[in-house]
């Protein structure tokens, strides 16, 4: 269950995709959020609005149907597991936006992965190159979940990118609307994409 997203406005959009965009590599954002009104999500908007351009940019959506991982279902997991490793597979890059609960990631992303690394020797998330972004409202821009996300996404397989961007204070980084409006964020956001797009074989334009 993902949605692209529209270059100009970054929100999710229904349309159908072009062949054009269907030939350009994927970039999946996931976010660790199932708040409306997400920081996370905007995060993942501002970032697919950067890089819509030349990657074809998809928001996953359907982490809330997600059940609670269970062992004896890896072999045969419900449909929404089955999608979610489906999303992982197609994607080139994917990139993660996670909330901090607790000084860490909340349970419903690491569940997700969880899931998404296994039957072992079999995780969608082997070689995947993955960058971790992160925002809250607080001074440390969720950098504690950051970390543990970064461990568990290397524990999973996947090739962890040494880019990021911690998001503090973010219900001043992003207007009424949910768009990123703090230039230094949004400069450091499109070095991230570029680096997505470097590592799928493409070059980003200019931000
Ligand atoms: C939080 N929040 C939070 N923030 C933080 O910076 N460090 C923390 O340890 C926590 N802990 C925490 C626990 C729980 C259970 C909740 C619900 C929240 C606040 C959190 O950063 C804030 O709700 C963000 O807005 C969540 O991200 P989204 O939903 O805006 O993407």
């Amino acid at each position: 269950m993902t949605t692209p997203v529209d270059k100009t406005s970054g929100t999710d959009t229904s349309r159908a995709r072009t062949a054009a965009e269907g030939s350009r590599p994927v970039l999946l954002g996931i976010a660790g959020s199932l708040r409306e009104g997400s920081f996370n999500h905007a995060l993942l908007r501002a970032a697919g609005e950067l890089a819509s351009d030349v990657l074809d940019v998809r928001i996953y959506e359907g982490l809330g149907e997600i059940p609670p991982f269970n062992e004896d279902r890896e072999d045969s997991p419900a449909a929404a597991v089955t999608e979610l490793r489906r999303s992982i597979e197609e994607a080139d890059v994917l990139l993660i936006a996670t909330p901090e609960y607790n000084s860490s990631i909340p349970g419903t992303l690491k569940n997700a992965l969880d899931w998404a690394s296994r039957p072992y020797g079999a995780s969608a998330l082997a070689d995947k190159p993955a960058v971790v972004v992160g925002a809250s409202p607080g001074r440390g821009g969720a950098a504690q979940a950051q970390e543990d996300l970064r461990r568990v996404l290397g524990r999973s397989g996947a090739k962890v990118l040494d880019q990021g961007l911690s998001v503090s204070r973010a219900h001043s980084r992003f207007d009424d609307t949910g768009r990123l409006v703090d230039d230094e964020a949004r400069a450091t956001l499109a070095e991230v994409v570029t680096r997505l797009a470097q590592t799928a074989g493409v070059a980003a334009r200019s931000a």
